[in-house]
């Protein structure tokens, strides 16, 4: 008979043979890197102004970033961070070029949702996140897939599954679990609620312990992070339904949302759920 030992030692050979095909297929040692964009991209693309007038501001003020000049002397390249440094200091037309941003609100959240599969759902989000880091807004992306395609394609490919979503929700299923015993028992009624008691399965994660940004991750994008997801968090959906099961009071939704409410609400602006 298999003991929990067993397991552990099935699950350790398990880890090593992942280790092992991400290496093959990944190659772990070609770190992602974005690319510079070209004076004529960043000019009629990013902006959306005449190149020559572009060109002509960047002469006129030679305190702005400038660029890497190829060789031959003819084009600039431009990376993401002086994109966003000529987008708060360059004014066209006396307009500013930053993107609009309601004040005082939260980033705005958006789902990539569709009931077929293999239809083009993480290649959306990515290419979403991408598009609106170029309009110059900063993205946090959430991977909730076990396939973590867009985490893999962010070039997250060593993600432990406590930092995926799974650890937010156990992490928020013993805070919630925690204040709900703590809090005033049935003062409406005069009933006492009962009091909850988490699995030391559960527990014993040390996964309270983990700060609101253990769980974001930098991309090659400065302004894209995201909440990457692995293989080894398939069990969420499992996990999940225990959670509601030791604690029915609790829901997956609800721990979502209240992780995301607990970042600063300028943080990012747009919030990408794949
Ligand atoms: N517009 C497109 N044209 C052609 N191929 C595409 C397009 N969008 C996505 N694909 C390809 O289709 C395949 C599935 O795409 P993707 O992984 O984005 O789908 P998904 O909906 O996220 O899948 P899953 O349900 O498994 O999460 C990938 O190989 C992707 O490269
Ligand atoms: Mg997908």
């Amino acid at each position: 008979m298999f003991t929990h030992s067993d397991l552990a030692s099935l699950q350790a050979q398990s880890l090593k043979m992942q280790g092992w095909i991400r290496r093959q297929t990944f190659s772990p040692e070609n770190e992602k890197t974005l690319r510079r964009f070209s004076s004529w991209e960043v000019s009629e693309l990013v902006f959306k102004v005449n190149q020559s007038t572009f060109r002509g501001r960047l002469a006129a003020e030679p305190g702005l970033p400038a660029g890497e000049v190829e060789e031959d002397g003819r084009q600039r390249w431009f990376s993401l961070d002086e994109i966003n440094d000529l987008r708060r200091r360059m004014k066209i037309n006396r307009q500013s070029l930053m993107p609009p941003r309601p004040k005082g609100k939260r980033a705005l959240r958006a789902a990539i949702a569709n009931f077929k599969g293999g239809a083009g759902k993480s290649t959306v989000a990515l290419h979403f996140a991408h598009a609106a880091a170029l309009d110059g807004y900063r993205v946090l992306c959430v991977d909730f897939d076990p396939q973590a395609t867009l985490s893999h394609s962010m070039g997250l490919t060593d993600v432990s599954e406590e930092h995926t979503v799974w650890g937010i929700l156990a992490r928020d299923l013993i805070h919630e679990t925690d204040r709900m015993n703590a809090g005033p028992r049935g003062a409406q009624s005069g009933a006492a609620l009962p009091q909850r008691r988490l699995p030391a399965s559960i527990r014993g994660l040390g996964l309270a312990e983990l700060r609101v940004g253990d769980f974001l991750k930098s991309t090659a994008w400065s302004t894209i992070d995201i909440i990457p997801s692995c293989a080894n968090a398939a069990f969420v959906e499992f996990a999940s339904a225990q959670y509601r099961h030791v604690n029915p009071e609790w829901s997956f939704f609800a721990a979502v949302s209240r992780y995301l409410d607990a970042l600063p609400d300028d943080a990012y602006d747009l919030i990408i759920f794949d």
